[in-house]
């Protein structure tokens, strides 16, 4: 074949996208500062390569194996990884009930993921414990994915956002965004805010009732990092300012007592009323599992997109297995 300007280019490009992806062979994924913008950029762009090109990448994790392990109900995060891993051609083990593991007899979590890590090449884990998933990477021989650690973080929910923001809107800079809910105990709100703070001229929005503000040591990096942020309480009249709307619900399982609970979980309900105030190329992520906080008849509005959302995690955490597997 003849080699023109541009197949040139793009071989060029695609041996530097190949360069940049070798420095995360290895690599843990703790909380999404482990990971450079430019890193994270470049598995955008691979991201974005595997969803247009089915067959890229299908067998280039033949003989690998994936351990999941998730001390907590997860729908999207353990099947989008298992989906993930089997189709890049590799396997992967483990348990989605913590009951039919041996940490229900007492086993430690150290020991633990000493045994998933002698079993497999690289274990990505779910745990209630804030914490949790840094322990976890200094006991592991292989590369750990935190796939949320309690109320703290949750980087591979970071990465799906961005990379839905950034396919969405052609752009992760220059934006208002609207985070809605439980912010106090929402992980993908603490790490999707500090990601965004290392972006250009982001403005961001904290809408939620008194008891569930966002904590406190984030509003302090958020200070730090100069970035333009408010808190509100009332989401109606903030609408037409966002660029990207980010849904939450109340997190029930972190709550100490019921009733609040019960008091807190409907405040906010997205519905085609407020729908109505809100920019035309506003776009409406939500991480899911969503109880009330969307009403069902938001959903065919074209600028909800938390199930497509949902689709590129699929796609981000192929592009992270390659990666951190050192297959691409
Ligand atoms: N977004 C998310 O973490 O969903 P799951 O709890 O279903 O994994």
């Amino acid at each position: 074949m003849q080699e023109t300007a541009g197949s040139y280019a793009a071989s060029a490009r695609e041996t530097s996208l190949h360069y940049a992806l070798q420095a995360l062979k290895g690599r843990s994924l703790i909380e999404p500062e482990d990971f450079s913008l430019g890193e994270m950029e470049e598995l955008f762009l691979l991201a974005e390569k595997i969803e247009k090109d089915e067959k890229y990448l299908r067998e280039s994790c033949r003989g690998k194996l994936l351990a999941t392990l998730f001390f907590e109900p997860s729908t999207r995060t353990r099947l989008s990884f298992e989906a993930a891993m089997l189709r890049l051609g590799g396997s992967f083990l483990g348990f989605a009930d913590p009951g039919s593991s041996s940490s229900s007899k007492g086993e430690s979590l150290a020991d633990t993921i000493r045994m998933a890590a002698s079993y497999a090449d690289t274990i990505v884990m779910r745990n209630p414990k804030e914490g949790a998933a840094l322990l976890a990477s200094r006991y592991s021989s292989v590369p750990v994915i935190n796939a949320g650690d309690g109320g703290h973080h949750h980087p591979t929910q970071t990465l799906t956002d961005l990379l839905t923001i950034k396919r969405l809107l052609g752009k992760t800079d220059s934006l208002t965004v609207g985070f809605c809910g439980d912010l106090k105990f929402g992980r993908t709100v603490h790490s999707l805010a500090k990601a965004l703070a290392r972006y250009n001229d982001i403005k961001m929005i904290f809408i939620s009732p008194s008891e569930l503000v966002l904590p406190e040591y984030i509003k302090s990096i958020l200070k730090r990092q100069n970035v333009d942020f408010s808190e509100r309480e009332n989401l109606e009249k903030s609408m037409p300012e966002f660029d990207v709307l980010y849904m939450t619900r109340v997190q029930k399982e972190r709550f100490f007592n019921e009733e609040d609970y019960i008091r807190l979980k409907d405040t906010y309900v997205l519905n085609t009323d407020k729908m109505s105030a809100g920019k035309e190329k506003l776009i409406v992520l939500h991480p899911l599992p969503r109880v009330n906080e969307i009403s069902v008849e938001v959903d065919s509005d074209p600028r909800a997109v938390y199930f497509a959302q949902a689709k590129y995690g699929m796609y981000v955490r192929m592009a992270l297995l390659a990666s951190i597997l050192g297959v691409v």
